[in-house]
């Protein structure tokens, strides 16, 4: 029988109930789309495992596509912030974080609190249980493009979670390499795979999903929505797309962040256009399925590098920047860049090439295993299965940070 939708984590009435002696409370702080995709299965083995008891926190900087995914996966929700605005700002999103999760953790006392990426939420989750004197787990650590201001402001965020986590479970050999050349004591680093590629080949084995292709054309999944390519440039990378579509041969499937700055930009070049079908975000069954369909995927989403090569899809990142160079360096992305004539020759090119097609699609996928939750549960079960050790993890956390390299 399929576990998809079935609970895995406490709702908020059985989050409430007294802590089994001897378990690590752990708090787990998602609130967008990716987190909840890629916490899911670290929920899932702390949920099966005797030492660790779950609660999941959720900030709600996402609604609807957060919403979406939660009950799918089977994770329950002890508390939801629900700060979303429309149109949030940055510093606004920020304030309200900090205070909220801050209020959350002094109200709940975990003994460890989990973030995972760069968002916004896993800053303030990191800040907040660090104001608090709470060790902090950081899952997909060391992830950098090397500029601070690209993509934006997730690199900025993911040093700063950096600087604070106590465990750092970075998804590559590369992403461990960058913490510990970074300062980072070795022992703190824990090389798994990446958490999403656990949850596709859960969701590939547990759920059918539809896919959103309709026609027999040459199958291109497009997804777009990076902040510092929002406005003009957004807007002319859709222009360039709708050209791409213009070929005739190709059914274009746009399924479109709920984000109004993106809607503005891409909606008056890409709807309507019969090569391209814009729809809602999609749940990740059908995510999956229309993946697992396509022939190509345009996309400047950090997820979608990491799961078009576990299907053998080959990916063009359209952006400037990236913080996966596994992929491209393993051949099955490249970085193309946000210009409109270099995206339109790129995809024209793969697919009008057999041979360069086939050389990315075999190219394989270097983010893991599907074992990443595993490994995860497992050190933290070796850190905190010692008599008196989540004392000992409060007590000693000042002395646990490393030097600032
Ligand atoms: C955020 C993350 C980004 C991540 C992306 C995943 C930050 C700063 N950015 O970007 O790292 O890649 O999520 O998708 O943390 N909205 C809705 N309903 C929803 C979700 C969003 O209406 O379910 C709208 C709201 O108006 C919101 C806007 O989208 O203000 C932008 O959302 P926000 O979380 O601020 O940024 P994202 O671009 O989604
Ligand atoms: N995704 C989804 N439905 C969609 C689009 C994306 O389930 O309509 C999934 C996708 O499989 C990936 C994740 O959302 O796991 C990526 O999220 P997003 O692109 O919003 O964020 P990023 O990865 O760039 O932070």
């Amino acid at each position: 029988m399929s576990l998809i939708g079935r609970p895995v984590s406490p709702s908020a009435d059985e989050a409430s109930a007294p802590r089994p002696s001897g378990a690590v409370r752990t708090m787990l702080v998602l609130g967008t789309r990716p987190e909840a995709i890629k916490l899911a299965p670290v929920v899932r083995a702390m949920a099966a495992s005797a030492l660790f008891q779950p609660v999941v926190v959720t900030t709600g900087q996402h609604r609807e596509m957060l919403q979406q995914m939660l009950g799918l996966l089977g994770v329950g929700v002890k508390t939801d912030l629900a700060v979303m605005r429309d149109r949030q700002r940055l510093s606004e999103l920020t304030a309200r974080l900090v205070d909220g999760l801050g209020t959350v953790i002094r109200a709940e006392r975990p003994d460890l609190v989990v973030v995972q990426g760069d968002t916004t939420t896993a800053l303030c989750g990191a800040l907040a249980a660090f104001y608090e004197r709470t060790p902090v787990a950081h899952v997909e650590a060391g992830l950098r493009t090397g500029v601070l201001d690209n993509p934006f402001p997730e690199e900025l965020n993911r040093r700063m979670i950096g600087r604070v986590a106590r465990w750092h479970f970075a998804p590559t050999d590369r992403s461990a390499a960058q913490l510990r050349g970074e300062g980072v004591p070795p022992e703190q680093v824990v090389t798994t795979g990446n958490t999403v590629i656990d949850n596709l080949l859960w969701v590939l084995r547990e759920g059918a999903g539809r896919s959103a292709f309709r026609t027999a054309r040459r199958k291109v999944l497009l997804t777009l929505h990076r902040r510092e390519n929002q406005g003009e440039r957004m807007r002319a990378m859709g222009a360039a797309l709708r050209r791409l579509a213009e070929r005739g041969d190709v059914e274009l499937v746009l399924p479109l962040h709920r984000s109004p700055a993106v809607r503005e930009a891409l909606l008056p070049e890409l709807a309507g256009h019969p090569g391209v079908r814009v729809v809602d975000p999609l749940d990740y069954l059908d995510f999956a399925a229309t993946l697992a369909e396509c022939d190509l995927v345009l996309t400047d989403s950090g997820g979608l590098q990491e799961e078009a090569p576990s299907l053998g899809k080959p990916a063009l990142v359209l952006r400037t920047t990236t913080e996966r160079p596994e992929a491209v360096e393993a051949g099955a992305a490249k970085l193309v860049g946000t210009d409109p004539e270099a995206i339109l020759a790129a995809a024209g090119r793969l697919l009008d090439d057999p041979e360069e097609y086939a050389r990315m699609a075999g190219a394989g996928n270097p983010f893991g295993d599907g074992r990443a939750a595993e490994r995860i549960v497992a050190r933290l079960t070796e850190d905190f299965g010692r008599e008196g050790a989540v004392n000992t993890a409060r007590r000693d956390a000042p002395g646990s940070y490393h030097p600032v390299a």
